[in-house]
């Protein structure tokens, strides 16, 4: 699992002033909460006393966070700041940062966390279509799954899987066999790796078909994996010749994949397009119409991922995977996960001040 990224913890809507929230990401217990002007502070779930869970606290008037259990006070830089068994003689706590302080970023609405080891060398991935004017965003989610992220991300890089798992809905059978064009980043900045499908005169399933309006037409659809904890997927489509001529319509689809523990991930879809479509007569977002016809998709991949995590979980003995031609983003996608875990991760000690 690679902990050395920003994840998404929520929306920003989800985080009431003054109240405490117990989130789990990559393996690691957080208490996080918003305070009165509206800051959010992102500490350690665990008190450093007796490790009862800070989320079960509360908030003081002073904006520290009190421990249920002994009373041990935090600042939300995680120092100590008393201790009522003490009666005042803490200062020795205080100069320590008792609680490790992760760092918290609310950006275009969606609230980020970084539960790596020390500060981010930049901050969340930029969404930009999350505000633009003009735009609507539909958003689903969160789904829990009981399945590694890594299992979503492979997914989300393999199309190959349009036929069988969505036949029917936004796949068909020929979907399987699109090339796909895949591109690596050269230097590990975003995006870290590219997929691009080109699909021309081609008969789309029933959904696309709806999407782009057209039975037979032209689609272009681009899935990257910006981070480890976002993916941005692009698509146009129109009748033939429609996307050479400017006319084809599209939505930008921000996937948020986050890792909670092993074997367990949560995942929201924020769907944005400036565009209306013709639905029964009344011109509905495109956004939203994508959004709903995904719910069904969505559920056949969440059903696969825990399938297969059922598999997962069974060990490697007598297991031998075979890849094919068409697996190559998957096998890249592992390498370059193996490479970001592989490149952290020490526990944060208590930093003297
Ligand atoms: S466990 Fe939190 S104060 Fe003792
Ligand atoms: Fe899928």
């Amino acid at each position: 699992m690679v902990r050395s990224c920003w994840y998404v913890i929520g929306l920003g809507g989800d985080f009431a002033p003054e109240t405490l929230h117990e989130t789990m990401v990559a393996g690691r217990v957080l208490v996080v909460w918003r305070d009165r002007a509206g800051g959010l502070h992102a500490l350690d779930g665990r008190c450093a006393h007796k490790r009862f869970p800070l989320a079960k606290g509360r908030l003081l008037e002073d904006g520290t966070l009190e421990c249920a259990y002994h009373g041990f006070r935090y600042d939300p830089e995680g120092r100590c700041v008393a201790v009522p068994a003490l009666a005042g003689r803490h200062e020795h706590l205080e100069r320590l940062r008792c609680v490790a302080r992760f760092p918290v970023v609310e950006q275009t609405g969606v609230v980020w966390v970084w539960p790596g080891v020390g500060e981010p060398p930049s901050g969340p991935p930029s969404t930009p279509e999350l505000e633009e004017p003009g735009w609507q965003v539909a958003v689903r989610g969160p789904w829990r799954l009981r399945a590694d992220a890594q299992l979503l991300i492979e997914n989300l890089l393999d199309l190959t899987h349009f036929y069988p798992l969505h036949a029917g809905n936004i796949g068909t059978f020929a979907d399987a066999s699109v090339p796909v064009e895949v591109s690596r980043s050269s230097d590990g900045s975003p995006p870290l790796l590219t997929c691009t499908r080109r699909r021309r005169a081609f008969h789309f399933g029933p959904t696309k078909a709806r999407w782009f309006g057209c039975d037979v037409g032209d689609n272009d659809a681009t899935h990257a994996m910006v981070t480890p904890g976002m993916f941005r997927v692009e698509e146009r489509g129109g009748p033939v010749g429609s996307l050479e001529a400017g006319l084809a319509r599209g939505f930008v689809l921000y996937q948020f994949i986050t890792p909670v523990r092993a074997g367990e991930l949560a995942w929201w879809r924020l769907v944005c397009s400036p565009e209306t479509l013709e639905v029964e007569g009344e011109q509905r977002p495109l956004a939203e119409v994508v959004a709903e016809d995904c719910e069904v998709v969505v559920a056949q991949d969440a059903w696969a991922l825990e399938e297969q995590q059922r598999m997962v979980d069974l060990g490697d003995e007598g297991f031998r995977e075979v890849q094919v031609r068409t697996d190559a983003p998957v096998v890249m996608a592992r390498r370059l996960l193996a490479d970001l875990e592989g490149s952290v991760d020490a526990e944060p000690a208590a930093v003297a001040q």
